[in-house]
């Protein structure tokens, strides 16, 4: 049985972890510069609830998790950023690879899910696993059944000619969420029938958006019937009234294991590696679902909100994040989906 946190609880944590510092003190204490490839929501409350608890001011820029790739790649030589908090595994295990992130291993390491260590160790304790996630399909259960459309079960679902143009989904260049549908179906299908697929389903799509969750928001709007989003993203948006739910398809799916990382020539690394460690923390991975984000926390002790998706009724493909991470490979994969999906005509 999960322990469940109450969104009460998670506020009362989140007062009781908000201790007053002075400004004096503030200013003693630095500052950290932080890439969050997470929801804003989540991205602010984690910004004042450490910059009030330790007097350290953070910057934060939010970014998908390919774009945050891109900065850091740009910034290698004048790296502007202390922490790249969130986004999906991929991009960070390739940050590592290419030597933008630094080595640093938490004491907090046998606190976290397996996953989460296998993370760390495929990297060489370049970047860390903070939460965990499933890729499905949301849509909008007012549309989907006055449209007299079939909920999506399987990834051929979303083939059906009756769905043209009600389709979203992220591009895999920009959005970790996109590249993981893309890796995800290369596993499951074999990389020729997951492209031949990606070209069927190109005449489905009404638009591929930067952001990787704004394709479920699009759903729960009504501006689309389906997205292929992370199905974490779903409670979130039906907490605040939209018809939307979320499905993963029996036909087997992957799951991100969303990241945070510490900047090789971080200038504030004494800083960096106080969030790093308190990122870690039960009581900071709280604040995903307190900020209405439902990813499973990496801290085993983290209490786990009932909306969190239930792993074991998931079917899941045995995902090479090592393999999926590698920069070769993601960027071969994001060039063949240039070429043969996106350019194709709709
Ligand atoms: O913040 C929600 C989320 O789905 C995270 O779980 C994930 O790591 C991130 O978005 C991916 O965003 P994007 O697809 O834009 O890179």
């Amino acid at each position: 049985m999960r322990p469940h946190a109450t969104p009460r609880l998670a506020a009362l944590t989140l007062a009781t972890a908000a201790t007053f510092v002075a400004p004096a003190q503030a200013q003693e204490a630095g500052q950290l510069n932080v890439i969050c490839s997470v929801q804003a929501e989540w991205c602010n409350m984690i910004q004042t609830v450490f910059a009030r608890s330790t007097g350290i001011k953070v910057n934060m820029s939010l970014k998908g998790s390919g774009e945050a790739l891109a900065q850091l790649i740009a910034e290698r030589a004048n790296p502007k950023t202390d922490v790249w908090f969130g986004g999906t595994g991929d991009p960070h295990l390739q940050a590592a690879e290419q030597g933008l992130s630094l080595e640093y291993k938490s004491k907090a390491l046998p606190q976290l899910h397996a996953w989460a260590q296998q993370q760390a160790q495929q990297s060489g304790y370049k970047t860390v696993g903070i939460y965990s996630g499933p890729l499905g399909f949301g849509y909008n259960t007012e549309l989907i059944a006055k449209k007299k459309l079939a909920v999506p079960k399987t990834w051929n679902d979303l083939l059906n000619p009756a769905l043209k143009g009600e389709i979203q989904v992220a591009n895999p260049a920009s959005s970790g969420t996109a590249y993981t549908m893309v890796a995800t179906l290369v596993q499951l299908m074999g990389e020729e029938k997951a492209f031949d697929y990606m070209k069927a389903l190109h005449k489905n799509i009404a638009t591929y958006t930067r952001s990787g969750t704004a394709p479920i928001k699009a759903a729960a709007r009504g501006e689309t019937t389906i997205s292929i989003s992370f199905v974490h993203d779903g409670p979130g948006e039906a907490m605040q009234g939209f018809p939307v739910a979320t499905i993963t398809p029996t036909d087997g799916t992957g799951a991100e294991i969303g990241s945070m990382s510490i900047i090789k020539g971080s200038r504030n690394l004494d800083a960096a590696k106080k969030f790093y460690e308190w990122a870690l923390t039960a009581q900071a991975q709280q604040f995903g679902a307190a900020a209405k984000q439902f990813q499973l926390p990496s801290n085993k002790a983290t209490p786990l909100d009932p909306r969190i998706p239930d792993f074991k009724s998931i079917k899941f493909i045995n995902y090479d994040y090592a393999k999926y991470g590698a920069s070769a490979e993601r960027r071969r994969l994001l060039a063949r989906w240039e070429k043969d999906v996106n350019s194709l005509p709709r």
